[in-house]
């Protein structure tokens, strides 16, 4: 079997799943701007790629060559579709495949699936055992977190280091508190330090809060992880992976509104009319931010209603804005910019950690 999880340099540093954001578009965005050593897919159902709504999830497994080692991400709760899954993920091509139980997502929950396996380890073997014997050749990681409505790292994540399985991924809070309250990473330790001690061969990649490439190096001298997984510090800095890079908050205007109109046509050239424009929409406080005219221009690119608009008002205020010459006055913050985190325009956006 090739498993990247054991043949890449440490420490792993990962740019984490994250639904409705991190589809090939967006990694693609990211492997310009500083390759992490992996990615993931957004999660994908096992279910729903076998049923009649099979092209409302499978796009989540579109990928470009150019991002492997790349691990495809499943969830649901029928050992034969994962089954099924992992030769569809083989034959694919992906490098890995990855089971989520950590979302912690009400309506999932509800269902039994993801973070809800928590609390169903037998259910959790069948699960593995299906996937290994779907994809033989696969390295199989599992994403999870300390436990389901109370901490519970040593029982579960050693019942997960005793499964079939080459990496495991551990957020550092309880499916209970969401993204709320401090990240245990003296619990994600503890899972290393289990690792150890039962002698098993699987990589333990700690989650949660990471905001840089020095934070990741704090933790690994810390606690002991092989790697770290980054979520949402990427929505702040497409250069998060690049160590010594400038942040793209700090950038030029032009170049971060280049950034945002590539962004727009890798989207369109991607998806076609099959993703609604709307999805891009999220994106805009990344690029339009920390400059003169930034607010403004943000409300202006949310109302609009194709991407067509967008990049033609993009483009217009590049022009104006070189005329003016203001571009000479990068990563100072105005007053016009300062909005609380969260909102876009003044549209209230609503970001879960899963
Ligand atoms: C918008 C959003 C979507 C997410 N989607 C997924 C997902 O599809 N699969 C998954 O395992 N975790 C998902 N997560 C959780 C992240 O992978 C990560 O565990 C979490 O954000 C904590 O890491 P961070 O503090 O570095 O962001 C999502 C998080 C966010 C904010």
């Amino acid at each position: 079997m090739k498993n990247f999880w054991t043949s890449l340099p440490r420490p792993l540093k990962i740019l984490a799943p994250m639904e409705d954001v991190t589809d090939t578009v967006f990694r693609q965005l990211v492997l310009k701007c500083g390759r992490p050593d992996i990615f993931f897919t957004e999660f994908t159902s096992t279910d729903g790629l076998f049923s009649k709504g099979r092209e409302r999830v499978i796009h989540r497994l579109k990928f470009d060559k150019r991002e492997g080692p790349i691990v495809a991400q499943i969830w649901g709760k029928n050992p034969e579709n994962y089954w099924k899954a992992a030769q569809l993920l083989a034959e694919f091509g992906f490098d890995g495949i990855d089971i989520n139980m950590g979302c912690p997502v009400e309506k999932i929950v509800k269902s039994g699936n993801c973070s809800a396996l928590i609390e169903n380890p037998s259910l959790v073997s069948e699960l593995i055992r299906a996937t290994r014997e779907g994809a033989p050749q696969l390295p199989l990681s599992v994403k999870t977190r300390l436990g389901f409505s109370s901490l519970n790292t040593e029982e579960w994540c050693g019942f997960l280091l005793n499964q079939d399985i080459h990496a495991l991924t551990v957020h550092g809070r309880i499916a209970k508190h969401l993204s709320k309250y401090r990240v245990k990473w003296e619990e994600i330790q503890k899972v290393v330090q289990l690792r150890d001690s039962l002698k098993r061969d699987i990589v333990v990649v700690g989650n949660g809060d990471v905001k840089s490439l020095s934070e990741v190096d704090e933790k690994v001298r810390t606690f002991g992880v092989d790697g770290v997984m980054m979520g949402r510090a990427i929505f702040e800095n497409l250069y998060l992976f690049s160590r010594d890079s400038i942040p793209l908050s700090e950038r030029s205007v032009s170049e971060k509104l280049s950034l945002l109109l590539e962004h727009i046509d890798l989207f369109e050239s991607t998806w076609g009319e099959t993703k609604p424009f709307r999805i891009l929409k999220k994106f805009f406080k990344n690029y339009i931010t920390n400059f003169w005219g930034a607010s403004e221009l943000r409300a202006s690119a949310i109302e609009c209603e194709t991407s067509q608009e967008v990049k033609d008002l993009l483009q217009k205020f590049l022009l104006e804005y070189s005329s003016r010459e203001l571009d000479s006055r990068p990563g100072t913050l105005m007053n016009d910019d300062k909005e609380s985190d969260g909102k876009l325009g003044g549209k209230r956006v609503e970001i879960l950690s899963l």
